[in-house]
């Protein structure tokens, strides 16, 4: 499964399909940067780089993690002229985070804008929860986009899934539903934080 949504994904960014790529971060992350003091972010799915970008700006350290080689090629391309130091950039699956000993065991904060929820079925979910909240530091925080389910698609989270398989390891702070025209689906953004 994992392999098709890569050739999905791969497929996408080779024809600059990708409508989700903005360059703009969403407010619901940049309303957070506002009152976090800064510290280290990892994001999961991160694309092209757009929102570490705007972390590295504000005096984050960020690592990023997507497993389409043009994703990443394009973010290193974004993030080119601030200092390696203040990030790393990884081709790797999300599913298999487990495989990345470099990654931190206490971010502050970890963002998924929709990418987890291309995993399907409660043991994935459970797994990709887990592999979060073991990443994130006491009080840290996991800001979620997900799509719900819809009938023409097999992405989607249910906001019932998300509380079962995250909340059972993080807090769920608050949850905001809308809808996205693009998709013609409804979504919810999520933030949740380790106790
Ligand atoms: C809808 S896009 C969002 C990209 C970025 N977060 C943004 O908001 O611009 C989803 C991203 O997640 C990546 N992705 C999906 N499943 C993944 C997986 N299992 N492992 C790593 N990256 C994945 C895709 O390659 C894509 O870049």
């Amino acid at each position: 499964m994992t392999e098709d949504r890569h050739a999905r994904f791969s497929e996408r960014y080779a024809s600059g399909e990708t409508p989700w790529d903005s360059g703009i971060t969403p407010p619901e992350i940049v309303e957070l940067l506002a009152i976090l003091p800064a510290g280290s972010a990892l994001d999961l799915g991160c694309g092209t780089g757009t929102v570490i970008r705007d972390l590295l700006s504000q005096g984050w350290r960020a690592d990023g993690v997507d497993f389409v080689r043009k994703a990443i090629d394009l973010a290193s391309a974004k993030l080119a002229d601030f200092h390696s130091d203040s990030y790393r950039l990884f081709r790797h699956d999300v599913t298999r985070l487990d495989e990345l000993p470099e990654l931190r065991s206490d971010y502050d904060l970890i963002i998924d804008i929709g990418c987890g929820h291309t995993i399907n079925g409660a043991a994935g979910m459970n797994a990709y929860a887990q592999a979060i909240a073991e990443r994130l530091a006491p009080g840290g925080i996991f800001m979620l986009y997900a799509s719900h389910p819809r009938p023409d698609s097999t992405v989607g989270w249910a906001p019932v899934q998300v509380e079962r398989a995250f909340g059972r390891r993080l807090d769920l702070l608050w949850e905001q539903r809308s809808h996205d025209q693009a998709i013609s689906a409804p979504t919810s953004w999520y933030k949740l934080r380790k106790p």
